[in-house]
C-alpha cells in the first residue's frame, strides 16, 4: 500500500471510531425536565427532535411561522411525555422574531439548557440566476437569525452549564451546485460558529456549542427537491439525525456528521478535490 493510501485508511478508521465514540455515553436521564428550545419545528428533522426531546421528559418550546401545525406537534409533545411543551409562532426572516422567540423562551421556561438552531428558509433547487435578494432574505432566515438568538440565549445557558446546537450541512463543508445561497448560508454558519466554538473554550466558558453537518436526510422538503436530479444518494432517517443532533448536544460534543460518510468525503474533499468533486457532479442528473 502506499503511504498516502495508508494515511487515508488509517484517517477513515479513526473518523469510524471518532464518530461512533462520541454517542456511547449519552444519557437519557439528563434530558428529564431540561429546557429546550427547538427553531424550524413544524416539520421535518426538528419536528423529529421536538419528539424525541419529549420521549425524553423534556420542557420544550418550539417555533416555526405556522402555527396551526405548531399546535398539533406540541400536542403530541404532550402526549410522549414533555414535562411542559409550548409554542411561539415567528417569521426569523424578520429583525425582531429571533429576539422576542427567545425571550418568550426565557421567560416561560424560567431559562434554558439546549437552544437547537435548525430552520431553513424555502430556496430553489436550481442554478443560480442571479437573484441576490432571494439569497440576501436567506441569509437573514439562515444565518443572522442564528446568531442573533445565540446571542440573545448566551448569557442564560452560560447561567445553566447549557448547550448551544447548530444544525448545518454537508454542503457547508464541501459544496455542491443547485444550491448556491443555500450553501453560502451554511459555510457562514460553519465560519460563524466554529469562531465562536474558539472563544467559548478561549474564556473557558460554561456553555458547549456543537456544529452538526448533516447529509441527505429523508424530509419531505428534502426528498420533493432532489427527485428527479439527485441520483444514487441514500437519504438517512429524519428520526434518527434527530436523535443524533440531540445525543451530540447532550453530550456536548463539538461535532456530529451524520450520516457517518459526510465525514470521509470531507475527508477525501481536502485530499483530493478533483476526485471528489467529479464524484459529486455525476450524483446530478442535470444537463444545462
Ligand atoms: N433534509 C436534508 O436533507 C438536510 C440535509 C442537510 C442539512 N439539513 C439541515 O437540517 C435542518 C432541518 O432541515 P429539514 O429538511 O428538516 O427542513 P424542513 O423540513 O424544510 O423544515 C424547515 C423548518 O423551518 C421552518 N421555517 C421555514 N422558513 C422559516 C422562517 N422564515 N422563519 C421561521 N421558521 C421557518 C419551517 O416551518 P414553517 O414553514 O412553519 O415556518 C420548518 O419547520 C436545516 O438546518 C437543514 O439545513 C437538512
Amino acid at each position: 500500500m502506499r503511504p498516502l493510501t495508508k494515511i487515508l485508511v488509517a484517517s477513515i478508521g479513526v473518523a469510524f471510531v471518532a464518530v461512533h465514540w462520541s454517542t456511547v455515553t449519552f444519557d437519557p436521564e439528563t434530558l428529564q425536565g431540561a429546557r429546550v428550545l427547538v427553531t424550524g419545528a413544524s416539520t421535518g428533522i426538528g419536528e423529529q427532535m421536538a419528539y424525541h426531546y419529549a420521549r425524553f421528559g423534556a420542557q420544550l418550546v418550539i417555533t416555526a411561522r405556522r402555527e396551526k401545525v405548531l399546535q398539533q406537534v406540541v400536542e403530541k409533545c404532550l402526549s410522549l411525555g414533555a414535562q411542559k411543551a409550548l409554542y411561539i409562532a415567528g417569521d426569523m426572516a424578520t429583525e425582531s422574531d429571533p429576539d422576542k422567540v427567545v425571550e418568550f423562551t426565557l421567560e416561560k421556561l424560567g431559562g434554558l439548557d439546549y437552544l437547537v438552531l435548525n430552520h431553513i428558509g424555502p430556496t430553489p433547487f436550481s442554478v443560480w440566476k442571479g437573484d441576490i435578494e432571494h439569497t440576501r432574505w436567506l441569509m437573514k432566515v439562515n444565518f443572522f437569525s442564528y446568531v442573533q438568538m445565540a446571542w440573545k440565549a448566551l448569557p442564560s445557558l452560560e447561567q445553566s452549564k447549557g448547550s448551544l446546537v447548530i444544525v448545518s450541512s454537508f454542503v457547508g463543508k464541501v459544496a455542491g451546485p443547485l444550491t448556491a445561497p443555500y450553501t453560502a448560508t451554511k459555510s457562514a454558519l460553519n465560519g460563524f460558529f466554529g469562531s465562536l466554538q474558539h472563544e467559548l473554550a478561549m474564556k473557558n466558558s460554561n456553555v458547549s456549542l456543537s456544529i452538526c453537518t448533516l447529509g441527505l436526510i429523508d424530509t419531505e422538503t428534502a426528498m420533493e427537491k432532489i427527485k428527479g436530479i439527485v441520483n444514487n444518494v441514500p437519504a438517512a432517517p429524519a428520526s434518527e439525525a434527530a436523535l443524533n443532533i440531540i445525543k451530540t448536544g447532550a453530550t456536548r460534543q463539538a461535532e456530529l456528521y451524520y450520516p457517518y460518510n459526510t465525514y470521509i468525503i470531507t475527508l477525501i474533499k481536502d485530499w483530493n478535490p478533483a476526485v471528489t468533486n467529479y464524484l459529486i457532479r455525476r450524483t446530478y442528473n442535470y444537463n444545462p
